[in-house]
């Protein structure tokens, strides 16, 4: 039986609604829709959808034909005012045109998945949808208001659960405030959708799920935040599995001084895109050490340009280290081949 969405009063005494974890005045981002029926489910409620951008990876005629209800429901949302865009991809959303500039209070995607690609308990098939959900989990935590939150509901079963999400976000500087169990019933009009494959309209079991909040680390988290990148070893991504004599035997990277402290950002960033050649990185690794020096300068109490400019130094020596290092790695590989 659906659950019956309901109102409360902000603090200027305006009325405002809420299904589950959405409020009609939060900014509000879906990525990865099917026929945009959570979307929709949100704008019935609110009665309004100026504040939400709703987007697919599909074109909107991919979209349509695919999903029976899609048409209406996205004749609906243009109704209500969203914001509607197709061929949105959740690893490289930052960048899009009409999202480059926004930050949002919730950024949604609901049951990320890759594709059927073969057995889901197949080690090759995990990690091509955990590079998605890392994927994802950069943009969206670099299009966030500051006390902004990321949501990704998710089964919590085998294999699903080796996805291990909390330790995706975790490279991105997003930790985990709440996981709540997901019930379709708090979503009237939510029809969740397989999304590929001759049976994209159709439902797949949810079994046991969950809604997995995640938020920016803060200052406070410092002793969580600090700890938890410490013990975790960052996932393997694509050029790691090609490379792996390369990559696994890490360049020397001191990570344990203060360099590392102020650009962990960048650290975290060139760990997780590390071999991955496109522009993308023209624009992130900036984005990356400039916020480093927000929060440096937020910490600090002393000049923070000085201390960030010696940083800065250090790591470009670093990384001369860490370019000659690979030079001469790469070099030892071809050697057997007669390079
Ligand atoms: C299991 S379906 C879930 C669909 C929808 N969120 C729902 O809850 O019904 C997975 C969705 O992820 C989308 N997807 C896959 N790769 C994506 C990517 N790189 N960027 C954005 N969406 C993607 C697919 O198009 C599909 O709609």
């Amino acid at each position: 039986m659906a659950r019956i969405p309901w109102e409360s009063y902000d603090s200027y005494g305006e009325n405002v609604k809420w299904v589950k974890h959405y409020c009609s005045n939060h900014q509000i981002l879906l990525v990865g829709e099917g026929d945009f029926s959570f979307s929709c489910c949100l704008a019935r409620v609110f009665g309004d959808a100026s504040n939400i951008v709703a987007t697919s990876l599909d074109s909107y005629d991919v979209v349509i034909n695919k999903y029976e209800r899609a048409k209406a429901n996205l004749d609906m949302l243009y109704h209500f005012g969203a914001k509607l865009l197709h061929g949105v991809d959740a690893m490289k959303m930052k960048l899009h045109t009409d999202l480059q500039m926004r930050k949002f209070d919730r950024i949604v995607y609901n049951f990320p998945h890759a594709g059927f690609l073969g057995k889901e308990d197949d080690n090759r098939v995990i990690t091509v949808h955990k590079n998605l959900v890392c994927g994802f989990f950069k943009n969206a935590s670099r299009m966030l208001h500051p006390h902004g939150e990321v949501h990704v509901s998710h089964k919590t079963t085998k294999p699903f659960d080796l996805w291990n999400i909390e330790e995706l976000a975790s490279q991105s500087s997003l930790l985990l405030s709440e996981r709540v169990k997901f019930e379709i019933e708090d979503y009237p009009g939510y029809a969740n959708k397989r999304g590929e494959g001759e049976r994209s309209d159709c439902p797949f079991p949810l079994g046991e799920c969950c809604t997995f909040k995640f938020r920016l680390y803060s200052e406070s988290d410092e002793s969580i935040g600090s700890h938890h990148r410490s013990t975790q070893e960052p996932q393997m991504c694509s050029s790691e599995r090609a490379y792996p004599n390369i990559v696994m035997n890490h360049a020397p990277i001191v990570n344990n001084n203060q360099c590392h402290q102020v650009f962990r950002e960048y650290f975290d960033h060139a760990r997780s895109t590390f071999g991955q050649a496109d522009d993308y990185i023209f624009h992130s690794v900036p984005h990356m050490l400039r916020i480093g020096l927000e929060r440096c300068s937020a910490e600090s109490n002393v000049n923070p340009l000085n201390h960030y400019i010696s940083h800065l130094k250090e790591l470009q020596y670093m990384c001369k280290r860490r370019i000659e290092y690979l030079q001469n790695r790469l070099l030892e590989i071809d050697r057997p081949y007669g390079l």
